[in-house]
């Protein structure tokens, strides 16, 4: 045994050395990689009605049509295929599936089409798809790389290709030579590089020679794409956990290939006539009697607004569902007052419910005795401090807490409030490192087509804003079966436009924030949501009379039109900068 230690030694110091030779020329090399899958183990081919599948040791790997001109890709190790649920791609689509023929050469699997050809390297996996004709529309640039439960996938980039989408990520129209993060993110005061924001939308469409290709990255984890920051000619798209399970599907135009992305993932509902137009904000307005004043102003200048909003303090201490009765001595009446002169009122609902047992807080009492709010790991009911204090969250994942969370809507209903605003929803949390819930705070999912499970924070963090703009919304419906209810969300993920408009959250007074609304709007309309909005004047800081006039022109040609201000900075009313400046928003509104 003595003897033999040495060589042993200098076997596995050799080995290691190889090794990292290996890794290093596999992270610097652009030239085909050796194969992730020994060539020993050879591959299995299975037939699908719809598609193949491939396995290489305990690797498969399943490419399937679901419609002539949309792929399925998912890959997984073991034998058990990811649970097939989600929150974003409707089932319809899901399970869809389309006609292909079978083909087979020495190097590749693969199928057809009648619009797309699909070829599957037989000793890596790597994935080619074609038009009909034959040229390369997506192509694996190496095999997809896996680390425990990570994954990154990795597509040849073409230097006269172009990538947009990823919901409001802020910068340029088109995302090439940038990296991106999705994690729902409060980003106060964000700025033209700040990654990430508020919402996650793991989908971009690529465009290159009049051929336009969606891709849908259905993962709810912490996902990350790369546009040619990392390399020069491979952009990538993973996540350190989930499903491996994305869509490629193909225009040739762009408007196909929305078209296709709302196929997939659901069309927004038809939004009240009056949310298209003028709508009025600020944080906050903060008496009945102010709210009552800014509308007859409005109406006396002759500004033809058709929506006012009630920020957070109309609210008792911050409480959702509560309303402070000494500053608003008689909401009924001021709605009332306010529909008369056809103004429709617009209130905050943020998700975190006071932690206050003994108050007679109704949302509070009711969501405990019905279990709804999420939990630590020892089961004892997460807390976390925002705007009224310590504050405990719904558990949106489920359904039961979704229509519960739906009741409470009652009142303002009652009230006469007609549209409902879903903010904080990332969900932010001021007293926590990481600006949101930990990542092991549990989840219980019971969701039809979902296992009914517990799940960290760290798989739903990304469906926390969809899941609560869907109860508000389905809630609402409940409530008046007859309305077309007005949800405004910060937070959302793929497919939440079934359920709200959204806002590009806090942006700030200045031309270039102005500048970069075109951008971020467009690409938000890409992915999804064609009814957003900027906050008109800058939500951080105070315009100059010029920028809000010019902001109030702009503003008029976006979806959403909404002036809204922080609190603590000068007034953004339309008529601040004096009379001839005033003249300037009300021609662009009555032009919209
Ligand atoms: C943050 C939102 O982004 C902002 O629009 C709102 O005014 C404040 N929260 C207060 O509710």
């Amino acid at each position: 045994m003595h003897v033999q230690r040495p060589f042993f030694m200098a076997l596995i110091v050799t080995i290691f050395g190889f090794c990292q030779l290996s890794a290093i020329i596999w992270s610097q090399s652009s030239l085909k990689p050796t194969p992730l899958h020994t060539l020993a183990q050879s591959a299995k081919e299975s037939l699908l009605p719809n598609g193949i599948e491939v396995q290489i040791g305990d690797l498969h790997e399943r490419v399937v049509a679901l419609r002539d001109d949309v792929l399925r890709i998912s890959m997984w190790k073991g034998d058990f295929a990811p649970e097939d649920a989600s929150w974003a791609v409707l089932a319809s689509a899901r399970h869809g599936s389309a006609p292909v023929t079978l083909s087979e050469s020495e190097g590749h699997f693969g199928f057809r089409t009648s619009a797309l050809i699909v070829e599957l390297d037989k000793e890596t996996l790597e994935v080619i798809v074609r038009d009909q004709a034959g040229a390369i529309l997506q192509q694996d640039a190496r095999p997809v790389r896996l680390d425990g439960d990570a994954f990154r996938i990795y597509k040849s980039m073409p230097l006269d290709e172009h990538y947009f989408g990823l919901g409001d990520k802020a910068g340029p129209l088109d995302r090439r030579n940038q990296a991106f993060t999705l994690w729902n993110t409060d980003a106060y005061r964000f700025q033209e590089s700040t990654d990430p924001l508020y919402k996650s939308i793991p989908y971009f469409m690529t465009y290159r020679a009049g051929r336009a290709l969606g891709v849908l990255l259905d993962n709810t984890w912490r996902t990350s794409f790369d546009f040619g920051k990392e390399s020069a000619t491979a952009y990538s798209f993973g996540a350190p956990g989930g499903p491996i399970n994305y869509y490629v599907f193909y225009g040739p135009s762009p408007k196909q290939v929305v078209q296709t992305y709302a196929w997939l993932t659901g069309t927004p509902p038809l939004p009240p006539l009056w949310s298209f137009g003028f709508q009025q904000s600020r944080y906050s307005y903060m008496t009945q009697a102010r709210v009552l004043e800014v509308a007859k102003r409005l109406r006396a200048d002759r500004i033809p607004a058709d929506a006012i909003y009630l920020d957070i303090d109309f609210q008792d201490q911050n409480r959702p569902f509560s309303v402070n009765r000494t500053a608003f001595p008689d909401l009924p009446g001021m709605v009332k007052q306010l529909k008369a002169d056809n103004f429709h009122v617009v209130s905050i609902t943020d998700p975190h419910i006071a932690n206050l047992s003994g108050h007679s807080y109704l949302p509070f009492d009711s969501g405990i005795a019905g279990n709804h709010f999420v939990k630590n790991p020892d089961g004892s009911v997460y807390t976390g401090r925002v705007w009224p204090g310590p504050s405990v969250f719904p558990d949106f994942t489920r359904q039961q807490t979704r229509a519960w969370w739906g009741s409470l809507y009652r009142d303002l209903r009652r009230d006469g409030v007609e549209g409902f605003w879903n903010d904080m929803n990332e969900p932010s949390i001021f007293d926590s490192p990481t600006a949101t819930m930990p990542e092991n705070v549990v989840h219980r999912i019971d969701e039809p087509g979902f296992a009914s499970r517990p799940a960290s924070h760290a798989e739903i963090h990304a469906i926390y804003g969809l899941e609560n703009s869907r109860a508000t919304f389905d809630g609402l419906r409940a409530i008046d079966p007859e309305i077309r209810p007005f949800v405004l969300t910060r937070a959302t993920y793929a497919g939440g436009q079934r359920y709200a408009a959204t806002w590009t959250g806090d942006n700030s007074s200045s031309w270039n924030h102005l500048r970069l609304t075109t951008p971020m709007l467009e690409n938000l309309g890409l992915s999804g949501f064609a009814f957003s909005g900027a906050d008109v004047g800058g939500y951080a800081g105070t315009p100059t009379p010029e920028l809000l006039t010019k902001w109030m022109e702009v503003g008029a040609f976006q979806p959403i039109y909404r002036d809204h201000s922080e609190k603590g900075k000068g007034d953004q009313e339309p008529w601040v900068g004096g009379p001839e400046r005033e003249a300037v928003p009300r021609h662009f509104i009555e032009t919209r």
